[in-house]
């Protein structure tokens, strides 16, 4: 079976020698000692038992078996639906709650010209000039809303809601705008599931077992994604291949806790960064997806990787000096796209001027593949550790596969740091004191 796949042939320029892979073995056992796989193994065991920290926040660990097959089906017809009666869906969440959509959509869309639904995504941000971009181009567009929000109660999300139906109101009348609103929410609390039942909204759940960041094959991403006419059962066959080799594989053949170890290594080796870089555009929003699981789930008590992210080779042109020589406090992760859906053959020109006839023949994959290997050996040369990752195909299944393999090794990653992954204390500091100013009831200040 296909599958993504960790390749640590260039983790440090001692280990560069893909001739060699026995070389390359031996490297990797001694970096990661046997303490490490120690910490490795028993943090999948702490995980998979549901004895740590936050082990009521790990639904996502079966959620692709265990999905709610009604709903799922639900979530398809509602898709049809908005295919149907919709130019546009405005998908409203912040965080764990449109990242996963946006990562799909960024990941297997082309950003010109699709012919399906157009998505906008507001919610995420408080700038009245974007909102208002966004009612400009949806003028004259029938449209649909997915307001999205766990709590139900988040700043930003509802702002956006208000202001979107409102919209929606005026175009369909109330009746109507109902019709088109589809509320992704708690089974039971919050207030969005309050004006969801009063409203009589189509709903659909977020599991209270699972963290936003954790959510993007349940409701809260496969709405979305579904009305992209993305093929959602493609995703969670990828998600559930990948929870398998997950679950049932030994230290050394597993990728998820091969690159657990890896980032641990060289976190407690001093390194405080970690940038997620690829060659392919398309990975943008995957990279955005990544920084939020992991900077939610590690950063706290002081600890954790500074998670970043660079596109390629665009970033070599700004951030690439400092990559290949500022302070010496990352490693990077490649994400690597092995197979171009249409390639360019680059053609002989009879006049030569821009000395690029030496390509001729040769296909813009291949100068792509140059500029990442060039690329690893230049960042390999100054010292930055390298982990790659290959993705077969840009498609739903790898794309799954990407999702779990990077879930289940962050939830791996937060208890061999002793943190709790599942939570997320440090994001209400803002929030208090943006209540203060905004003069929220219950937020008042005391004056001194
Ligand atoms: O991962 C998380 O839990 C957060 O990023 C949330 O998804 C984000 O804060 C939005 O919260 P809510 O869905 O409650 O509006």
């Amino acid at each position: 079976m296909d599958k993504i796949t960790i390749n640590l042939s260039n983790i440090e320029k001692e280990a560069n020698d893909n001739s060699k892979l026995t070389k390359v073995k031996n490297f990797i056992n001694a970096i990661i000692n046997d303490s490490i796989e120690k910490k490795v193994i028993n943090a999948k065991k702490v995980l998979l038992s549901k004895t740590g920290e936050g082990n009521d926040f790990l639904g996502w660990i079966d959620l692709p078996l265990d999905y709610d097959k009604e709903e799922f089906d639900r979530i398809k017809v509602a898709a049809d639906k908005i295919r149907k009666d919709s130019q546009a869906l405005v998908v409203i969440g912040i965080g764990g709650s449109y990242l996963g959509a946006r990562a799909v959509d960024h990941f297997l869309r082309s950003p010109f010209n699709n012919d399906g639904v157009e998505i906008y995504y507001v919610g995420n941000n408080l700038s009245s000039d974007y909102m208002n971009d966004v009612i400009k181009a949806l003028d004259g567009k029938d449209f649909s809303i997915n307001v999205i929000s766990k709590s139900g109660t988040t700043t930003e999300p509802a702002v956006a809601f208000r202001i979107f139906k409102k919209l929606l109101e005026e175009k369909y009348g109330t009746e109507g705008a109902k019709s088109r609103i589809y509320a992704t929410t708690d089974k039971e609390k919050g207030a969005l599931k309050t004006l969801a039942d009063t409203q009589g909204y189509e709903t659909f759940v977020v599991p209270s077992n699972i963290g936003g960041r954790f959510s993007v094959l349940s409701a809260v991403g496969l709405l979305p994604i579904a009305a992209m006419g993305i093929d959602i059962d493609m995703l969670m066959k990828g998600a559930q291949d990948m929870r398998s080799m997950c679950i049932d594989n030994e230290f050394s053949e597993n990728d998820a806790l091969l690159y657990a170890a890896i980032r641990y290594k060289y976190y407690t080796g001093g390194k405080t960064v970690e940038i997620l870089a690829s060659f392919e555009p398309y990975f943008h929003y995957v990279s955005e997806w990544w920084k939020q699981l992991y900077g939610e789930s590690e950063g706290k008590q002081g600890k954790g990787l500074f998670p970043a992210s660079v596109e390629l080779t665009t970033d070599l042109h700004s951030l690439g000096q400092y990559i290949q020589e500022g302070k010496r406090c990352m490693i990077e992760t490649i994400l690597e796209l092995e197979g171009v859906q249409n390639d360019i053959v680059m053609k002989e020109e009879a006049d030569n001027s821009d000395e690029l006839n030496y390509l001729a023949g040769k296909n813009v994959s291949f100068v792509n593949d140059c500029a990442c290997k060039g690329t690893i050996k230049a960042h390999n040369d100054g010292d930055v550790p390298i982990i790659r990752i290959q993705v077969p195909q840009r498609n739903e299944y790898y794309l799954g596969q990407l999702f779990y393999f990077f879930e289940f090794a962050c939830g791996i990653s937060g208890y061999m740091l002793g943190v709790n992954p599942f939570n997320q204390p440090g994001v209400e500091a803002y929030k208090k004191n943006m209540f203060e100013l905004l003069g929220k009831p219950g937020y008042e200040r005391s004056e001194q």
